[in-house]
């Protein structure tokens, strides 16, 4: 996908534009993953697991540099508001998947996912990694992810269950 091009689609969550990330985007992103976190995933993780995943509305210093490593894509509305994200480093470890809480179950994270596997077949990657929530889980497997372990990650003092994932392409 050539840096300038963005995709177009009409979902449940209404119509989509995904494009690439740029360093005006983290705040909003951080948001966005924050009240991801805190609402969209309240349904699997303790309140405590939760503050251990994204402590403060406040993104850390490291945030914009996690956020735009590698093939960035986000969603947003026709009027530029963000709906998701998706990143995919250099390594072919896909980091970051986040959709609005109200957006949830409405095909964003599948258009970005979508487009993320484009980008990563067109830079050779032969398998993809992730580590899922229980959220994210179901998400990949309808991709044609499998589960290759399920883990305790130590986040802030807290354990986090997630699930070791990956795909070959
Ligand atoms: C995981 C997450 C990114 C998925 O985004 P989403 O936009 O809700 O996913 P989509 O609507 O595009 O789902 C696509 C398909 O995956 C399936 N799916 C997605 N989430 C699912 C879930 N929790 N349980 C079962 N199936 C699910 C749906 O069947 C859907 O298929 P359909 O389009 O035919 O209905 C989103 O739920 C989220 O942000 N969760 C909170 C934060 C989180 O856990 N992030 C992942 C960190 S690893």
């Amino acid at each position: 996908m050539s840096r300038v091009t963005c995709f177009f689609r009409v979902t449940r969550a209404g119509p989509l534009r995904v494009r690439f990330g740029r360093s005006s985007d983290s705040d909003a992103a951080w948001a966005l993953l924050y009240n991801a976190v805190q609402t969209g995933a309240a349904s699997q993780y303790t309140q405590r697991e939760r503050n251990a995943w994204a402590p403060s509305p406040t993104p850390p210093d490291t945030w914009q540099r996690t956020f735009l490593t590698g093939t960035c894509l986000v969603a947003t509305n026709m009027v530029g508001r963000m709906q998701g994200f998706m990143t995919l480093g250099e390594d072919a470890y896909l980091d970051l998947a986040y959709v609005a809480p109200r957006q949830m179950g409405k095909g964003v994270a599948g258009f970005l996912y979508e487009r993320i596997e484009i980008a990563a077949r067109n830079q050779g990657f032969a398998q993809l990694s992730t580590e899922a929530s229980h959220l994210a889980k179901p998400f990949f497997q309808r991709q044609g992810w499998q589960v290759t372990a399920r883990q305790d990650v130590i986040r802030n003092g807290v354990a986090l269950t997630n699930f070791r994932m990956s795909k070959t392409l």
